[in-house]
């Protein structure tokens, strides 16, 4: 079964000077696994918390479906296997972490014979054990962005739903809270999160969905991110001259003089030996030879955050002249 299955959302806001209504959810529709990772990517604005808040049923949806668990979105039994940690979370600044856990607790219901022992060990997974005593307003981002953690995970959930996690905590918290997802999702547990971290993502996630002026614009696998993220190769030559590369068309996708260099852009793994074996034969140097790994980053950048809908800039030969040479099909 699903954990999170989502259908055909639609979502207007008001804006503040007008009152004509703006879009920003136009049909998301996606599912989350039972015990999967899912990451939730998407630029400034694309629609991610609004999501999020409606999967949780803290707002609602004009249209569409969600259902947590098989269960309608909002009713108490899914909320009650739900941990959320919002993205920008109220912490009542005068509480201690502990009194701050101690009534996170009994509002989610944790039996009052376990809490102790439950906030005793969700302060250790989230190493704040020596500052439960201190009062949040004392505390830093990073220390709040942790307890905002805590309380999330304080009642054992099966689905975790984190908007930003990583956001405020330097690269030593966000380790440790990625640890802590990596030991979660271990456990079983759903893991359903945004995030701008992009190298954060790649490290946790079985699959991330792309959202885009609040659509999903892709959903890639694993597998699939690898294979985008499999670069070309490139090869660093001298004494490269017209001719050389002759009839390697299918190897070769460029090959640049700059100076007395060229740089051969090889396009698969396997056409390597070919192409290193003719430039020796033909009497050139082989300089370097480098694999061009792209990042997740690399991706997103590249492809993804493109506007939706591109000015109409057509070519006389119908393609539009905006497209990026390495379109992937988004
Ligand atoms: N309560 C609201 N009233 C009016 N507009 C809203 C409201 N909440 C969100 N919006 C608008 O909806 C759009 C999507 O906002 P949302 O917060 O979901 O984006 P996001 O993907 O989470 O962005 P970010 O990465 O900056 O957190 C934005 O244009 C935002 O201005
Ligand atoms: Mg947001």
């Amino acid at each position: 079964m699903n954990a999170i299955s989502v259908s055909g959302v639609t979502k207007s806001f008001r804006g503040d000077m007008s009152l004509k209504k703006r879009e920003v959810l136009r049909g998301v529709t996606f599912e989350a696994r039972s015990g999967e990772a899912l990451g939730f990517l998407g630029s400034n604005g694309a629609g991610k918390t609004t999501s999020i808040k409606i999967i949780l049923g803290l707002i609602r949806a004009d249209g569409g479906t969600v259902e947590l668990f098989g269960r309608p979105a909002g009713c108490r039994d899914a909320a009650s296997r739900t941990g959320y940690l919002p993205e920008m979370p109220y912490f009542y600044p005068h509480l201690t972490l502990a009194e701050f856990l101690e009534f996170c607790g009994r509002l989610s219901g944790v039996p009052a014979r376990d809490l102790a022992r439950r906030i005793d060990r969700v302060l250790e997974t989230v190493d704040l054990a020596p500052h439960r005593g201190l009062r949040l307003k004392g505390f830093s981002k990073g220390m709040l962005q942790r307890a905002g953690l805590a309380q999330a995970i304080l009642h054992d959930p099966d689905l975790l739903v984190l908007d930003e996690p990583f956001s405020g905590l330097d690269p030593v918290g966000r380790r440790l809270v990625r640890d802590v997802l990596v030991d979660l999702k271990a456990r079983g547990k759903t893991i359903f999160f945004s995030s701008h971290i992009l190298p954060d993502m790649e490290a946790l996630c079985d699959r991330v969905a792309i959202i885009r002026d609040g659509v999903i614009a892709k959903t890639l696998g694993l597998d699939e991110l690898v294979r985008l993220g499999e670069g070309r190769i490139e090869i660093t030559a001298r004494g490269v001259r017209p001719g050389t590369l002759a009839g390697l068309d299918e190897c070769v996708s460029s090959a640049a003089p700059r100076g007395e260099e060229t740089f051969v852009v090889v396009r698969e793994q396997r056409f390597v030996r070919s192409v290193i074996e003719r430039l020796y034969e033909r009497g050139a140097d082989v300089i370097s030879v480098a694999g061009v790994r792209r990042s997740l980053e690399d991706i997103f950048m590249q492809e993804i955050a493109r506007p939706a809908w591109p000015a109409r800039a057509e070519t006389p030969g119908g393609e539009r002249s905006s497209e990026p040479a390495a379109f992937v099909g988004f």
